[in-house]
C-alpha cells in the first residue's frame, strides 16, 4: 500500500462533530486521545516539517502517545499535503486530510475535528505566527477546567509584531462591529479573531457549526456550551515564509458571518412562542371581563383591572409550561415559581403603563393615527414584554445546571 493511500478520509455532510470520531476507513480506533491538535495549511510546504517538528517536542514533553496532529490541507498547489504525509513516517502521531472539494480555512478544522480522536480538540496556524510555546499554557487552562483556551493578542503578554497602522485599524474596528451585532458572543472574547485555540470535545459535540470564512473561533464560542473560558496572551509573530491568504473578502465574510449567528442565536422559536401565549391572553381577558361585567355587574374598572390579572396569571402559567418550560423545569419549587410569577407580573404591568404613554406620545405628540398609534405600542410592549421576561423571570442564570 502506497504512503499516499493512507490519508485521512474526507468527512461529508452537516459540519458537527460527533462524541467520537467519524470513521470510514478499517482503522480501529479502540481508545481516544487526550488531544487533537489540527493544522489547517494551504501552500504551507516551507513551514509544515517545522511546525510538526516544534508541536511534537513539546507535546511529548506534556502527554507523550496520548495526543494527535491533524494537517488538513485543501489540495494545496505546492503539494502541502505530500510533504505532511511523508512525515507521518517520522511522526505516527501526525494524520494527514487532502481536500479536493470543500475549501476554506474554518471548514478545514471542523472537518479535521470530525475525524480527531481526542476528548480536547485544537486549532493551530502553520506558519508559525502562532507561537508553539503558548501551546503548554493553552493546556493548563483547559487541565483547570476551562472549556474554551484561547491564545489572545489583547491580554497581557499578547500583541501582534509589525503590524500597519491600517491593519490594526481594521483589526480593532471588526472587532467593534462584533461588540454591537453579536455583543454576549464576541464581548466574551479579548481576541474574537484568534485562530489559536482549545475546546472541550463535550462543549460543541451535537452543535452544527456553520461558519462564513475564517473565524471559527466566533462559532464555537456562539454555538458551543461554554461557560470558563481561558485566556492566555501571545505575541502574533511575522511570517517567515510562504504567504498569508488574507483578502478584503475575509472582512465581507466576516460581517455575514456575525449576521448569520446574530439571527441564529436570537430567540426566534420562544418569542413565537410567546406571542402565541399573549394572543390566547386576549381572549381569556375578554371573556373575564364580559362575566364580571354582564354577568356579575360588576363595576368597570374594577372588572377590567380583575380580568387584566387573570390574563396575566393565564399567560404566565402557559409560557412558565411552554415558552420558558426547559428553564422553569431547571428552578423546582412552588418557591421559585411564584418569584417568577410576580416578576412577570411587574414586567407585564410596567408594559402596560409604557403601552398607555407610548400611544399618548405618538397620538398626542407626533399625530400618529390612533390606530396606528395603538398597533405600535402594542408592537413594542411586546417586544419589551418578551426580553425583560427572558432576562428577569426566566433568567437561565438562574436555573440549576
Ligand atoms: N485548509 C486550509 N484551507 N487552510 C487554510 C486556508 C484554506 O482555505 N486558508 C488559510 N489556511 C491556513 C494557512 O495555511 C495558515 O496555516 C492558517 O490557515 C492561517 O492563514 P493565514 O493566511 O496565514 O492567515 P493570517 O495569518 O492572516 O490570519 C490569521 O488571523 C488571525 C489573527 O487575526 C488567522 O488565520 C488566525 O488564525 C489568526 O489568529
Ligand atoms: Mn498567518
Amino acid at each position: 500500500m502506497s504512503l499516499y493511500s493512507n490519508l485521512l478520509p474526507v468527512p461529508s455532510g452537516i459540519l458537527e462533530v460527533a462524541s467520537s470520531p467519524v470513521c470510514y476507513t478499517e482503522e480501529i480506533v479502540t481508545s481516544s486521545l487526550q488531544f487533537s491538535l489540527i493544522i489547517p495549511t494551504y501552500n504551507e510546504g516551507e513551514n509544515v516539517q517545522e511546525i510538526v517538528k516544534i508541536l511534537s517536542q513539546l507535546l511529548d514533553s506534556i502527554i507523550p502517545g496520548e495526543y494527535e496532529l491533524i494537517v488538513v490541507d485543501d489540495n494545496s498547489p505546492d503539494g502541502t499535503w505530500k510533504l505532511a504525509q511523508e512525515l507521518t513516517i517520522q511522526y505516527p502521531q501526525l494524520r494527514v486530510m487532502r481536500r479536493e472539494q470543500e475549501k476554506g480555512l474554518s471548514t478545514a478544522v471542523i472537518r479535521g475535528w470530525q475525524v480527531a480522536r481526542g476528548k480536547i480538540l485544537g486549532v493551530i496556524d502553520a506558519d508559525l505566527q502562532h507561537p508553539p510555546e503558548i501551546l503548554l499554557q493553552l493546556w493548563q487552562e483547559m487541565v483547570q477546567g476551562a472549556d474554551l483556551a484561547v491564545a489572545s493578542r489583547h491580554v497581557e503578554g499578547g500583541g501582534v509584531s509589525e503590524w500597519s497602522v491600517v491593519r490594526r485599524f481594521l483589526s480593532r474596528g471588526a472587532q467593534m462591529l462584533g461588540l454591537i451585532i453579536l455583543p454576549e458572543v464576541i464581548g466574551r472574547l479579548s481576541d474574537p479573531m484568534s485562530g489559536y485555540f482549545m475546546v472541550r470535545r463535550d462543549a460543541i459535540v451535537g452543535k452544527p457549526l456553520s461558519p462564513v470564512g475564517y473565524k471559527i473561533l466566533i462559532e464555537v464560542t456562539g454555538r458551543g456550551k461554554i461557560r470558563w473560558i481561558g485566556e492566555v496572551g501571545y505575541v502574533f509573530r511575522e511570517r517567515q515564509a510562504g504567504a498569508s491568504k488574507v483578502t478584503w473578502k475575509q472582512y465581507i465574510e466576516y460581517i455575514q458571518h456575525l449576521l448569520r449567528l446574530r439571527f441564529d442565536l436570537w430567540p426566534v422559536k420562544r418569542f413565537l412562542r410567546f406571542g402565541v401565549v399573549g394572543f390566547s391572553g386576549v381572549f381569556v381577558d375578554l371573556g373575564v371581563f364580559y362575566v364580571l361585567r354582564t354577568v356579575l355587574g360588576l363595576a368597570l374598572t374594577r372588572s377590567a383591572i380583575l380580568s387584566s390579572e387573570v390574563a396575566i396569571i393565564n399567560n404566565f402559567l402557559w409560557n412558565d409550561l411552554w415558552t420558558f418550560g426547559d428553564i422553569s423545569s431547571r428552578q423546582k419549587g412552588m418557591g421559585k415559581r411564584i418569584k417568577r410569577l410576580l416578576k412577570f407580573n411587574v414586567v407585564c404591568l410596567t408594559g402596560l403603563v409604557l403601552n398607555v404613554l407610548l400611544v399618548n406620545f405618538l397620538f398626542n405628540v407626533l399625530g400618529v393615527n390612533e390606530y396606528l398609534a395603538k398597533l405600535i405600542a402594542i408592537a413594542a410592549v411586546t417586544l419589551w414584554n418578551f426580553w425583560f421576561n427572558l432576562k428577569l423571570s426566566w433568567r437561565v442564570t438562574d436555573a440549576q445546571k
